[in-house]
């Protein structure tokens, strides 16, 4: 490929899957770019370069990449402790706060990637902004029946919120979980703790997009000089 994001998502994804250590258990993301961490990570396993990693999935995505690239997994039930979570992100801030949620797969990412001893943030240059919610909604994971209040509510936080349609499906977009996502407009994200508990804390809704003080290490794929280089 020649698509310069493309080969930014690639380096990250790589310098991510480098990090890990045999002998772990390892939190395996969702989005594009985690899926090429996914891949060097059975590679290395394939080489006999790693032993003994064993994976939990954040997704219904994560879990079909670890099945094709022979990385064996296992569930939250069976394990102490994930040592290192390897996870995208739609925006990442200077104080390595985050939004995810772009695939919708927000609510188990949050789960999986605040458990770890580690957590490394895998993005392209793009992805980084001063200020959160400057380029990206705010994805929102609600139950079904409760689409209605929640949406009420959060325009009266001040947002603007839409329902996910489906791009290849008719009708909204459902999640892993079975539930819906509302993606919200928010003209400035002053303070995300505070944003974060005050969505959550709507009847109806599971979880939000507005990962705080989680990420512990942020790579970042970029291209300088027409060279890909990770920082
Ligand atoms: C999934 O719900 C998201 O949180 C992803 O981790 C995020 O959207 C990053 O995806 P890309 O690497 O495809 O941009």
């Amino acid at each position: 490929t020649t698509d310069p994001v493309v080969i930014m998502k690639q380096e990250v994804g790589k310098a991510a899957a480098d990090r890990v250590q045999s002998n772990s258990i390892v939190g395996l993301g969702t989005g594009s770019t985690t899926a090429y961490a996914i891949q060097y990570i059975g590679e290395r396993l394939q080489k006999g370069e790693l032993t003994n990693i064993v994976g939990v999935p954040t997704s219904f995505q994560a879990e079909v990449l670890a099945k094709k690239y022979g990385i064996p997994l296992t569930t939250l039930d069976a394990v102490t402790h994930i040592d290192v979570a390897i996870d995208g992100a739609d925006e990442v801030d200077p104080h390595k706060n985050l939004i995810k949620g772009g695939g919708a797969a927000h609510t188990r990412e949050k789960v999986v990637d605040s458990l770890a001893n580690q957590f490394i943030v895998v993005v392209d240059s793009g992805k980084l902004v001063d200020k959160l919610g400057s380029t990206f909604l705010l994805p929102v994971e609600v139950i079904p029946m409760a689409v209605t209040p929640v949406m009420n509510k959060l325009e009266q936080l001040g947002g603007k919120p839409e329902l996910r349609m489906g791009i290849k499906k008719a009708g909204p977009v459902v999640t892993d979980q079975g539930n819906l996502v509302i993606d919200v407009k928010f003209e400035s994200i002053d303070n995300p703790a505070e944003l974060e508990k005050t969505i959550n804390n709507m009847p109806g809704v599971l979880e939000n997009g507005l990962f705080v003080g989680v990420a512990d290490v942020i790579l970042v794929g970029e291209i300088i000089d027409g060279k890909p280089s990770v920082k």
